[in-house]
C-alpha cells in the first residue's frame, strides 16, 4: 500500500528562525511560510532532493498541534507521510483491519491539495502517520 516517503514534519516554535537556519546555515532550498487556516498551522516548506521537509508552527488559539508542545517543548519530529495510490482503497484496506483514523473517517485536504488521512499513533509504534493521495 505504500509508496514514496512524501514529507517529514517538525514542529517548531519560531519558524522565522527554524527557515533561517534550514536556508542559512544548511543550505536548503525553503520556501515563504503559508498560513492552512483549515489546519490551524503555518507551513515552511523545505525541498530535498528526495523528499521534503514541512516546518510546521501553531496558527490561531485551537491550532491541533498545540499540545505536541507540551510533551516537546522545544518542538520535534510530528509526523512522517507516505504516498498511497488511492486513499479510498487505503481508508477501506484499514478500517476493514479495525484501524481508526484520526478525526472523521473522510480525508481531508492537505498541505499540498491532495486528499490525505491521519493514523493514531498508539497504533504505528508512536508515530503519528500521515497518507496522501499520490
Ligand atoms: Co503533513
Amino acid at each position: 500500500m505504500l509508496g514514496r516517503l512524501n514529507h517529514i514534519a517538525i514542529a517548531v516554535k519560531d519558524i522565522k528562525s527554524a527557515s533561517y537556519t534550514y536556508r542559512e546555515i544548511l543550505g536548503a532550498k525553503v520556501s515563504e511560510p503559508s498560513d492552512q487556516i483549515e489546519h490551524g498551522v503555518t507551513v515552511v516548506f523545505i525541498e530535498l532532493p528526495n523528499t521534503k521537509i514541512e516546518l510546521i508552527t501553531p496558527l490561531g488559539e485551537n491550532s491541533p498541534i498545540s499540545n505536541f508542545f507540551i510533551k516537546n517543548k522545544n518542538g520535534g519530529i510530528h509526523h512522517i507521510c507516505y504516498e498511497v495510490k488511492n486513499i479510498e482503497t487505503a481508508i477501506i484496506n484499514l478500517t476493514k483491519k479495525k484501524y481508526k483514523l484520526i478525526g472523521d473517517n473522510n480525508p481531508k485536504i492537505g498541505a499540498h491539495g491532495k486528499p490525505v488521512i491521519f493514523l493514531y499513533p498508539s497504533d504505528f509504534y508512536g508515530t503519528l502517520i500521515e497518507l496522501q493521495e499520490e
